[in-house]
């Protein structure tokens, strides 16, 4: 996801390369979830930037497995290790090096996950709906009334949605932006402090709608600064898969006990045999599936089931879990890229 090593005129990033139908961050009413533009004759595939709904072959399914076990040699445990108690420290370097250049905003965020603004005029209609997310106004109501603890920030609010692994608030600005809900609370946060701080200083932080704090979602004995059952959404977009493969269940499970009964956990990450998997060198690998880019931050790459099966051990229920595949195209060095993104809604039982 590095941007240096964006390779090949493409950028590796969290999805923001695929088709955008979109020149506004609030959202195409008209862009049908996952795109409409596919590829249906191959001599073709040079005449657009992107395609959705890709097929895969057998063979190339096949040519992707041979490729990722063939560099499946894992580095010593004491590399490892580093990799792992450092991580925070890789991260602040990636922000002190980009700052806030690297992530774009994210066209796609209102029409895959309208739960970020539910209130707000964008048409939902290709969206999936989420029963429940949201609440009934009367659900809303008692929980702005009996929040488990007066004083903790946002505690007003009748809407509350937390980012974790909010990097520079690329969906964070968007949200606030985008949802003029009055009772919206926003929360944000990660374990790069450099992250946390590029966030509160950006001109469009408002502190009376949003609260960044600085949180390592991995660590088990770290509380967060929200009451337990209070939040309506929690967002994970391009972060669970940079924490160690042993962390993300007890992650997953923390997160959810902040959820109102109702409330929904929306992911978007990486899934297996994506570009960005199949081109790491030889020397990478740090566990199956699991690598070490070149600037000392970490990728894994899912399956819909490995990620099913977190959500429902964390006592969530299935709404959504979709697998994104396009396939790229730079049509100035004539290359195709074919990507694989996948998309989770878990809800946790009103
Ligand atoms: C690929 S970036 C995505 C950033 C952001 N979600 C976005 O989409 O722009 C991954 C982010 O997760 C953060 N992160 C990684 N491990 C974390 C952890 N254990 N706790 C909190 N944040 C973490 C990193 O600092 C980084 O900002």
């Amino acid at each position: 996801m590095a941007a240096p090593r964006a390779t090949d005129g493409v950028d590796e990033s969290c999805g923001d390369t695929g088709l955008i139908l979109s020149n506004s961050s609030t959202g195409d009413p008209k862009r049908p979830q996952f795109g409409t533009r596919f590829l249906t004759d191959p001599r073709q595939v040079f005449q657009h930037n992107a395609w959705d709904n890709v097929e895969w072959t057998d063979e190339q399914e096949e040519a992707a497995k041979k490729k990722v076990s063939e560099n499946n040699q894992p580095l010593p445990p004491e590399k490892q290790e580093d990799y792992d108690s450092r991580a925070s420290e890789y991260w602040n370097d990636f922000y002190t090096i980009h700052e806030n250049r690297f992530f774009k905003d994210r066209h796609w965020l209102f029409t895959e996950f309208p739960e970020l603004a539910p209130r707000c005029n964008i048409n939902h209609e290709s969206g999936p709906s989420v029963a429940g997310a949201n609440g009934s106004p009367d659900q809303k109501q008692s929980a702005a009334l009996s929040p488990d603890s007066p004083d903790f920030p946002g505690s007003s609010a009748t809407y509350r949605v937390l980012e974790v692994g909010c990097g520079v608030g690329n969906t964070v600005f968007p949200i606030l932006k985008t949802n003029n809900d009055p009772g919206l609370f926003v929360y944000c946060c990660d374990f790069s402090s450099a992250a946390v701080e590029l966030v509160k200083t950006n001109p469009e932080y408002d502190s009376k709608r949003c609260f960044a704090f600085v949180h390592d979602s991995s660590d088990e004995e770290a509380s967060y600064p929200i009451p337990d059952g209070t939040l309506d959404v929690i967002v994970l977009i391009f972060v669970l898969s940079a924490l160690h493969p042993d962390k993300m269940r007890s992650s997953i499970s923390r997160a959810a006990r902040l959820l109102k009964p109702g409330g929904v956990m929306l992911l978007r990450d990486y899934g297996r045999y994506d570009m960005a998997q199949l081109r790491f060198k030889k020397g990478r690998c740090l566990s199956e599936n699991f690598y070490v880019r070149g600037d000392g931050t970490r990728v894994y790459f899912f399956t819909q089931d490995e990620l099913h099966e977190l959500f429902t051990e964390a006592g969530l229920e299935k709404v959504q879990n979709l697998v994104d595949r396009r396939l790229q195209v730079n049509r100035g060095k004539q290359l195709t890229m074919y990507r694989v993104w996948i998309q989770c809604k878990y809800r946790k039982a009103p």
